[in-house]
């Protein structure tokens, strides 16, 4: 039976925000697969952050996306044909297979995820993937947390941010966050059991920090930049460390950034400061899921999906994550 394809290229770089006009929708026919490869039918897919960066011209951590290729993307799907010994038909795979509805790969990068019918795929894009294992080891890896330290995450109510939070009471921590909204402070605080929550667009940050962190700031969960960054650094102590997770706040900017002013801080609190990809752990993703999933088990971390339906819309999706009018994870139901 003859497929069609449905994908968004990458038509266009953008010179600030990621739009739909960057984008051109294309339909093809599914090609025949060669010896090694497997057709891929995909079911959800993850709009993150990070897929800004990948459009731009010079090469992150991962190459730019070509103008005219497939935009690229994180997204699980069922396995419909192999021509791969490693891979059957009804399998389930998770990887980098684009913003498409049918895949053809050659099985680089294509992990299998259980098979059961009790899979969830909100609980993976929610807890368990690449969400949770960015929380999980940014905090534990690189922010070695100890019992009673202070720790502030921004983004707080976003995908990573609010797990970083609960982590973070899980061990012991004093915990405040930044968000976006009074809403977004509330859900935090009231449901998440952060201590203490900032609204970054209505109040002001540093000092907030200063009545709410009376010991100091141990460690900075940074998923933003700029100047939150700066408002944190008035604050840290000694041997304070910074896990640099993310930097949204400059993704769209055309322009080079300036750094903090008070980067002096780093230097006369003997700080830490340390960026870190989540690809860097992926051989110990298993330690995170189980860790994760226990503590879900038993009541003490909680997540949130919102799941967009329809492939065409991924891209007027996406600008959501960046005027944060999403509610937690964000992911796009793939399939008709
Ligand atoms: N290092 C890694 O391997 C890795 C892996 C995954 C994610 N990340 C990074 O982690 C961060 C969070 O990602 P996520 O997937 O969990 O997304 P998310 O937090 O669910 O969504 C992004 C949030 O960022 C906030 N935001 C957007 N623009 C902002 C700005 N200009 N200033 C301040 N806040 C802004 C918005 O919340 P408000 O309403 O609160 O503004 C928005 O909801 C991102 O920086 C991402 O790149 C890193």
């Amino acid at each position: 039976m003859a497929r069609i394809n449905r994908q968004w290229l990458l038509a266009t770089r953008p010179a600030d925000f990621l739009t739909p006009a960057n984008f051109r929708w294309n339909e093809q026919q599914v090609p025949a697969l060669n010896a090694g490869e497997v057709l891929i039918g995909l079911t959800y897919l993850s709009l993150d952050p990070t897929n800004r960066g990948w459009v731009n011209e010079y090469a992150s951590y991962l190459p730019p996306v070509a103008i005219g290729e497939v935009m690229r993307g994180i997204a699980i799907g069922t396995v419909l044909e192999s021509r791969n010994p490693r891979y059957s038909e009804g399998d389930r795979v998770h990887g980098l297979l684009g913003w498409q509805r049918y895949a053809v790969s050659d099985g680089t990068g294509l992990t299998l995820l259980p098979k059961d019918p009790g899979f969830n795929p909100e609980v993976f894009f929610g807890l368990l993937g690449h969400i949770g294992m960015t929380a999980y080891f940014g905090l534990l890896d690189i922010g070695k947390p100890r019992p009673g330290e202070t720790l502030v995450v921004s983004a707080a109510a976003g995908a990573v941010g609010s797990l970083t939070g609960q982590i973070g009471k899980i061990h012991g921590l004093r915990v405040v966050g930044i968000a976006g909204s009074d809403d977004k402070c509330r859900w935090i605080t009231r449901e998440l059991g952060f201590d203490a929550a900032i609204n970054y667009k209505s109040e002001p940050v540093s000092q907030r920090l200063k009545e709410l962190c009376p010991k100091g700031i141990d460690i900075y969960f940074e998923n933003v930049g700029g100047a939150i960054l700066e408002a944190v650094l008035d604050n840290i102590n000694l041997h304070a460390r910074i896990v640099v997770c993310g930097l949204i706040s400059q993704y769209n900017s055309p322009q080079p950034v300036p750094g903090p002013a008070n980067l002096g801080k780093i230097l006369v609190c003997r700080a830490r400061m340390e960026g870190f990809i989540v690809l860097d752990y992926a051989d110990r993703g298993m330690e995170a899921m189980t860790a994760l999933g226990r503590w879900h088990a038993e009541g003490k971390i909680r997540y949130r999906v919102e799941v967009v339906r329809g492939l065409e819309n991924a891209p007027t999706a996406l600008q959501r994550l960046f005027d944060g009018s999403h509610r937690g994870k964000l992911i796009v139901r793939v399939e008709d």
